[in-house]
């Protein structure tokens, strides 16, 4: 029998979806899932290391899981379940955790900057960094391991804690002498280039520099009003690609859209006011059917949850067959 490949994918609720995250993640997890069993899920425990009030913890779960489904995401094809509902995932990080060497995390990227600027401020290394931060790539490779993925479409800054999880799965396939973990392999999304935040720099909640997906259209338009521009003058030809008004506008716009208005700036006499409200009319044409789709389904409370645990119920078989796999190999049977 044709078994379809597996894709799996974790996405943390820690803030309000923008548009870095819809193209650069939902997208195209979104488009891999038309040719992959896919596997997505809300990682609400690894948002936990820095979302402490729960109401806001809360809401950013209930946001995201609605972003997804308002996206497209049929949970009919992908198996869509929050982190927290497969206990399993808790018990496999315990076993995880033997076969994991302290050194591992102290290479991991995140815990090394983290480290890094405690120094810069003359603080103690460890300063403000929790043990959920220091072990979370153990978490992250039992999200992963458990699934039995062979894709993990995540950004660059995920890379390593894949191969975090390939290293710690070759452990444990070593030790008892079988392959009982599947090693999977990190996807980067070529096509999916950095998006643009409002002042240049990439997007990101960190930088509070964000277009918010779901945004209603008067803040959307105050927002792309607020792009940062250079000093040229309307009589000025222009140059589109350095651009960020036009960078974002080749996300929304058709290709002839494209063509026209890169042709617009590089005839002159068109100022960045006109450029803006073109952005915002593209824009607009995407995100509002987007929006309607999102406020139905967050108002929508007991439907959302019904998708969530039909999720978690389809999962957990899944979870517990590899849990039990390993728990036989590691003499913890019964
Ligand atoms: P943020 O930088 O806002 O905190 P996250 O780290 O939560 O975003 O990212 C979630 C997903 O969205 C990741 O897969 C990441 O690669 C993607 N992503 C975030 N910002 C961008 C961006 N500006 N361009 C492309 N992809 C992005
Ligand atoms: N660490 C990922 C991020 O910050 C989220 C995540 C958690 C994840 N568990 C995962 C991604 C498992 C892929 C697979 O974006």
């Amino acid at each position: 029998m044709y078994m379809k490949k597996i894709a799996l994918t974790g996405i943390k609720p820690t803030g309000i979806l923008h548009i870095g995250n819809y193209f650069g993640a939902i997208k195209p997890a979104l488009r891999l899932a038309k040719e992959y069993d896919a596997r997505y899920f809300i990682a609400d425990y690894h948002a936990l290391n820095t979302v402490k009030d729960p109401h806001v913890l809360a809401a950013h779960i209930r946001e995201v899981a609605a972003g997804w489904l308002a996206a497209g995401l049929n949970p009919e094809e992908v198996i869509f379940y929050r982190q927290s509902s497969i206990p399993e995932t808790f018990e496999l990080t315990t076993i995880l955790m033997a076969f994991t060497s302290k050194g591992l995390m102290n290479r991991a990227h995140a815990y090394k900057a983290a480290v890094q600027e405690n120094l810069e401020n003359h603080e103690d290394p460890d300063a403000g960094i929790n043990m959920g931060l220091f072990t979370y790539p153990v978490l992250m490779a039992a999200d992963i391991l458990l699934f039995n993925p062979d894709v993990v479409p995540v950004g660059r800054d995920q890379v390593q804690h894949v191969e975090m999880a390939q290293d710690i799965a070759q452990g444990i396939n070593f030790n008892y002498k079988g392959d009982i973990l599947k090693i999977p392999q990190a996807a980067v999304q070529a096509e999916a280039a950095v998006v643009p935040g409002l002042d240049g720099r990439k997007m990101s909640k960190s930088y509070g520099n964000t277009i918010p997906l779901f945004a209603p259209e008067k803040q959307l338009r105050k927002l792309i009003m607020r792009i940062v521009t250079n000093s040229q003058g309307v009589e000025e030809p222009k140059d589109p690609e350095t651009s960020q008004i036009y960078l974002l506008y080749k996300l929304f716009a058709s290709a002839e859209e494209q063509q026209a208005l890169a042709k617009q700036y590089r005839h002159g006499g068109m100022g960045w006011g006109d450029a803006k409200e073109e952005l915002f009319r593209v824009v607009r044409r995407e995100l509002s059917p987007l929006r309607n789709r999102f406020e139905a389904i967050i108002a929508d409370t007991p439907a959302l949850d019904a998708v969530l645990a039909q999720g978690a119920a389809k999962a957990r078989p899944l979870a517990q067959a590899t849990l039990n796999r390993l728990r036989r190999a590691a003499g913890i049977a019964g």
